[in-house]
């Protein structure tokens, strides 16, 4: 490296439904939905973010409209360094005198295939000067846990394509688990049910309306209670889609009881995954988590009654993070500052 260059110091949070940008010294500067559209007669690249994900489903014949991350990992090796191309494009200034260097969060328990193509695709947008730091360790830090004390603390980050769980003192990781089941399972299990039930085909992006407007969790009080659902979930709203009889538009109304049940399986995996972390952390760093309780992190967080079904089933008190859904990348941005310590244990 020239000693007349300066690096640019950013921390990507590549999210499977959400990129974040988070600038040393200022802070998030981007949020754009991770999605590429790509014309395949010219071999170029349309749009990235938010006018890409407008695309989606709508695309004319010689457009696609790409997810590149998949549960959290690499799924289309060359729409994921578009995006990261993109992404740095957009908030790094192009000189001669500064060369970026970033830190990239990935979810835990990544094949080492995956975490190759992560480095590469990095290496290929960015430059030499990348590093990857698990998600969990991200996401802890940005919430604001005391990490890198010697005492033992738990973050659950849930977001589009996994759920991050994970116990961590003293810097590090101790225990954890990648859930390969995040928001987008939510919206597919809300697909599955109203086409079940309801007779009606709808897209993944009315899903995703309908949890974020109805989604809940159930709790103690609803989930053997049948009766309960008419009073406890009173809310409902119009979707529009396809009638599966007849294949013709059609409207109807769909309840938050309808929603909570359509949620129920997932929720109660996530739920279980957390229950067997907590069964394998070793008994001081357990008592350390009864006592200081779990945060919630990511969107996933921000679903209604989650941290109380997660305080019923564990009998741990249970916090959403404040801004859920930027603590990854703020969790990064702050391990900017520690850059050449974090360098040589993660490399
Ligand atoms: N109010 C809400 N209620 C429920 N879910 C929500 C809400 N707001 C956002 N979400 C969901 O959160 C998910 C996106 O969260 P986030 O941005 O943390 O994921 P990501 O970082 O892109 O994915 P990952 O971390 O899995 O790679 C989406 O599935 C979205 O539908
Ligand atoms: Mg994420």
């Amino acid at each position: 490296m020239s000693l007349f260059k300066k690096h640019s110091e950013l921390a990507i949070d590549l999210g499977t439904t959400n990129s974040l940008v988070f600038i040393k010294e200022k802070g998030i500067v981007l949020r754009e939905p991770t999605v590429v559209c790509y014309n395949t007669e010219r071999d170029v690249v349309e749009t990235v973010g938010q006018d890409a994900q407008r695309m989606i489903g709508r695309t004319p014949g010689n457009m696609v409209a790409v997810r590149p991350l998949q549960d959290g990992v690499v799924a289309e090796y060359d729409m994921t360094v578009e995006m990261l191309r993109y992404l740095v494009s957009k908030t790094v200034p192009k000189t001669a005198f500064t060369t970026p260097r970033a830190i990239i969060s990935h979810p835990s328990g990544v094949t080492q295939v995956e975490l190759t193509a992560l480095r590469r695709a990095a290496e290929e947008a960015v430059g030499d000067d990348v590093l990857l730091m698990e998600t969990a360790l991200s996401a802890a830090m940005g919430a604001g846990l005391p990490v890198f004390d010697p005492i033992g603390t738990m973050v659950v980050d849930l977001g589009g394509g996994t759920t991050e769980i994970a116990v961590l003192s003293s810097g590090g990781i101790v225990i954890a688990r990648s859930l390969r089941v995040g928001g987008e399972e939510l919206d597919e299990a809300i697909i599955s049910y109203v086409r079940r039930h309801l007779k009606l085909l709808i897209g993944e992006r009315t899903a995703e309306e309908i949890k974020i407007n109805l989604g809940v969790a159930k709790t103690k009080k609803t989930l053997d209670a049948r009766g309960y659902l008419d009073t406890e979930y009173e809310k409902s709203m119009q979707i529009k889609g396809r009638d599966l009889d007849t294949g013709l538009p059609k409207d109807l109304k769909i309840t938050q009881g309808d929603v909570a049940e359509a949620l129920e399986y997932p929720i109660s995996r996530i739920v279980e995954a957390i229950l067997t972390i907590l069964e394998k952390t070793p008994p001081e760093l357990a008592a350390d988590i009864n006592e200081k309780g779990i945060t919630l992190t990511g969107g996933g967080a921000e679903l209604h009654h989650l941290a109380q079904r997660i305080s019923e089933e564990t009998e741990m008190q249970v916090y959403k993070a404040e801004n859920a859904l930027d603590c990854v990348a703020i969790g990064s941005g702050i391990a900017l500052n520690r850059f050449d310590e974090l360098a040589k244990s993660l490399r």
